[in-house]
């Protein structure tokens, strides 16, 4: 992949007028890598998360210097995007399900098996999907997010995309890990393997968490976009504010809360229903 990385490094870099002629020969090995999980936006390394900047470069390449194109059926089902950025492809022995109407799900992305996707859903490009994964109807799994095995993604999640700066971390969700229903993760957020975000939680990197166990606080520190601990089982949650004026108007701010710690009650309340699968 050396190779690979070296050129997008420098088309990236480079201030000549590129045209699609010069992204061509990256884009099927880009695109073809990232959809057979070869490569990824970021990866696990000894415990710690490391962004693949060039990875996220080439990306950003192909936004930038794809065609409109039109992708039109002989059906009658039509559609314009970048000449780079077609659909996924996807064959049967790929053992992915996905139950029709209204789902996309984007090229350069990579769907392990035995993942569900429920209409309509949306997988953007560059993201990563391990096995067992659900995605719930009207979940978004934004650009370069990478979501772990066994994950349940429940209805109206969204999961954001993080494309530029290239450095910068994506959204992830590590193995087991329970999205309740109408929760948002944004800004490079971190999610520990079997953590569980109560419906309706919404975090980004600005967002405090008061942990009511450790009595400690969380938050984007040193860089690093906030990161929610392993097992930990998150609400929403509201804060006072202190100023005169907010006092006297009675004001407060969202805020996440870590409850409790995953127990027998939290496995049995998030347990995945396997006749569905
Ligand atoms: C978090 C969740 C899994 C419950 O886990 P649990 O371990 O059984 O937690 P408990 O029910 O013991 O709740 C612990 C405390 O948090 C509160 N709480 C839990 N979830 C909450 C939520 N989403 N909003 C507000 N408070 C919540 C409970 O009231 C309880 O407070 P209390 O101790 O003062 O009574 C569940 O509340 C939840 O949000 N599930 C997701 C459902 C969903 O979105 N499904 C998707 C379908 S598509």
């Amino acid at each position: 992949m050396t190779e690979l990385k070296n050129k997008i490094e420098q088309l990236y870099e480079s201030n000549a007028s590129i045209t699609e002629f010069d992204i061509e020969p990256i884009q099927h090995e880009l695109i073809s890598n990232l959809n057979i999980g070869k490569i990824r936006a970021a990866e696990k390394h000894n415990g710690i998360w490391k962004v693949n900047e060039w990875v996220k470069k080439g990306i950003l390449l192909m936004f930038k210097y794809g065609k409109l194109k039109d992708w039109s059926m002989e059906n009658g089902f039509t559609y314009f995007d970048k000449n780079t950025l077609p659909v996924h492809p996807f064959t049967l022995e790929d053992s992915v399900r996905i139950v029709p109407g209204g789902s996309s799900v984007r090229t350069g992305s990579f769907i392990a098996k035995g993942v569900i996707c429920m209409p309509p859903m949306y997988i953007n490009i560059g993201a990563y999907i391990d096995e067992n994964t659900m995605i719930d109807s009207h979940a978004l799994v934004g650009t370069c997010a990478q979501i772990g095995k066994g994950v349940h993604l429940s209805a109206a999640s969204q999961i954001g995309g993080v494309l530029e700066p290239p450095g910068a971390r994506p959204v992830i969700v590590e193995d087991d890990v329970m999205i309740g229903g109408n929760c948002g993760v944004y800004e490079g957020v971190l999610i520990r393997k079997r953590a569980v975000l109560g419906s309706g939680v919404i975090i980004n990197s600005s967002t405090r968490v008061y942990d009511i166990v450790n009595e400690k606080i969380l938050r984007a520190d040193n860089g690093l976009p906030l990161e929610i601990p392993e097992s930990a089982v998150v609400i929403p949650g509201a804060r006072s504010i202190h100023t005169e004026f907010a006092k006297e108007n009675g004001l407060s701010v969202s805020t996440a809360i870590i409850v409790k710690y995953r127990d027998e009650k939290t496995d049995a309340r998030t347990a995945i229903e396997q006749a569905l699968r």
